[in-house]
C-alpha cells in the first residue's frame, strides 16, 4: 500500500460531534475513506470526496468547510483487481455479497479479503429479506463456515447470527437519531426489536425499554446483547406484539415500529400502548412519488378512529430500498382529541 498527499475539501467538526458526522458522511457516500482523518485538540477534519456537494444535504456543516492536504492510502482498487466494483455490506467480520455465480463470488470474496483486514468470512445472499422474521438465506463463500458475528455500532456491541435474525448496519444513524430523542424519564416500547439495536441504544437514555420480538432466536441474541452492553433496564418479551403487549395501556412515551412493510397492521396496538403526547417512530417503504403523505394519512386515519389526533414532528428518507422505493421514517406525536 502506498501513501501520497492530496488536497481535499474537508469538514471541520468539534471532536464531540466527530463520530456522528463521520458516520453520517460515510453513509451518504461523501467521506473520502482512504484519506487519513486529521485531528487537533478541538476538531476533527473529515475529507470529502472530490465532486461531491455536501452543502445541500448537510447545510449545518457549511461553516466548517475548508481545504487541507491529507495523507491518502492508495490500495489497489476493486476496479483494478476485478474490473468492476462489487456491492457488499460488512457486518462485524462478515462481508455479504450479492453474486449468484460461484466463480464470480469466489473472485469477489478474494478481493474483499485482500482489501479488508477486518473481514474474515464472505457470505452470499441467496434471497432478499423474507418471511415474518425478516431473515435472508446465505451461502458461505470463504472463511469460517459460520454466520455469527459481533457488530460494533455507536459504542455498543451486537452479537448476531445473520442466517437466523434480522440485522442491518444501514440503520445505525437512524437508531442514534431516535436514542437522542429519549429522555431519562421516558418509557420506550420497541415493538419489533430484533437483536436489540434500537432498544439497547435507547435504554442508555431511557427510564426503561420494553423490547418485543416474535422470533425466539432474535430474543436469545437480544438477551445476550443486553448483557454484553451492561444494559439492565430492558424488559424483553417474546411473542406476537399484539398478544404480549395487550396489557400495556398508555405505557409508552416512544414507540419504535421498525417493521417497514407491515407496520400499518400494528397501528391499533401502538395506539393502545402510546401515552397521550407520546411519539410513534414509524417506518415504511414508499415509492418516490409519495414518500410520506400516504403513510402520514394511514397513521392519522387509525388515530382518528380512536378519537386521537396526530402531529407530524419529523419525516426523512432513511435509505434507498430498491429502484424508486425508499425506506422512510416518520415521527408522529399522538394526542387525545380535545
Ligand atoms: C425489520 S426487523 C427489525 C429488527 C430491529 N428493529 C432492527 O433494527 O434490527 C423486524 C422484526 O420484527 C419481528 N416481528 C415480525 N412480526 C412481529 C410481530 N407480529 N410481533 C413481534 N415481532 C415481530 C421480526 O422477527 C424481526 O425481528
Amino acid at each position: 500500500m502506498a501513501i501520497r498527499n492530496e488536497r481535499f475539501r474537508c469538514v471541520r467538526v468539534a471532536r464531540s460531534d466527530g463520530e456522528r458526522v463521520r458516520r453520517a458522511l460515510a453513509e451518504a457516500g461523501a467521506l473520502q475513506r482512504d484519506a487519513v482523518i486529521q485531528r487537533d485538540a478541538d476538531h476533527l477534519y473529515l475529507p470529502i470526496k472530490h465532486g461531491i456537494s455536501i452543502e445541500e444535504s448537510f447545510p449545518d456543516l457549511r461553516a466548517g468547510i475548508e481545504y487541507r492536504e491529507f495523507e491518502r492510502r492508495v490500495e489497489p482498487s476493486f476496479e483494478e483487481i476485478l474490473g468492476f466494483t462489487p456491492s457488499y455490506e460488512v457486518i462485524g467480520d462478515i462481508a455479504i455479497i450479492d453474486a449468484e455465480d460461484s466463480d464470480e463470488a469466489g473472485r469477489i470474496a478474494d478481493a474483499i479479503l485482500l482489501m479488508h483486514g477486518n473481514v474474515s468470512t464472505i457470505i452470499a445472499a441467496l434471497t432478499d429479506v423474507h418471511g415474518e422474521f425478516r431473515v435472508r438465506d446465505f451461502r458461505v463463500i470463504a472463511g469460517k463456515p459460520d454466520t455469527e458475528t459481533v457488530h460494533k455500532e455507536y459504542g455498543c456491541r451486537y452479537e448476531v447470527d445473520l442466517a437466523r435474525v434480522y440485522f442491518t448496519p444501514r440503520l445505525a444513524t437512524e437508531r442514534k437519531r431516535i436514542a437522542d430523542q429519549v429522555r431519562e424519564d421516558d418509557v420506550v416500547v420497541d415493538m419489533f426489536a430484533g437483536v436489540g439495536p434500537f432498544s439497547i441504544l435507547a435504554a442508555k437514555s431511557a427510564r426503561y425499554v420494553i423490547a418485543i420480538d416474535k422470533n425466539p432466536v432474535a430474543i436469545e441474541y437480544l438477551q445476550k446483547n443486553a448483557r454484553l452492553n451492561s444494559v439492565n433496564n430492558i424488559k424483553i418479551l417474546c411473542g406476537d406484539v399484539r398478544d404480549v403487549a395487550s396489557d400495556l395501556r398508555d405505557a409508552a412515551d416512544h414507540i419504535i415500529m421498525n417493521l417497514p412493510h407491515s407496520a400499518h397492521e400494528f397501528l391499533d396496538c401502538a395506539l393502545t400502548i402510546i401515552k397521550p403526547g407520546g411519539i410513534i417512530h414509524y417506518y415504511d417503504i414508499r415509492p418516490e412519488e409519495d414518500l410520506f403523505e400516504g403513510a402520514q394519512e394511514t397513521i392519522a386515519r387509525a388515530a382518528d378512529m380512536r378519537g386521537m389526533t396526530t402531529r407530524l414532528l419529523d419525516k426523512r428518507v432513511v435509505r434507498s430500498y430498491s429502484p424508486h422505493r425508499y425506506n422512510v421514517a416518520l415521527d408522529v406525536e399522538i394526542c387525545p382529541r380535545s
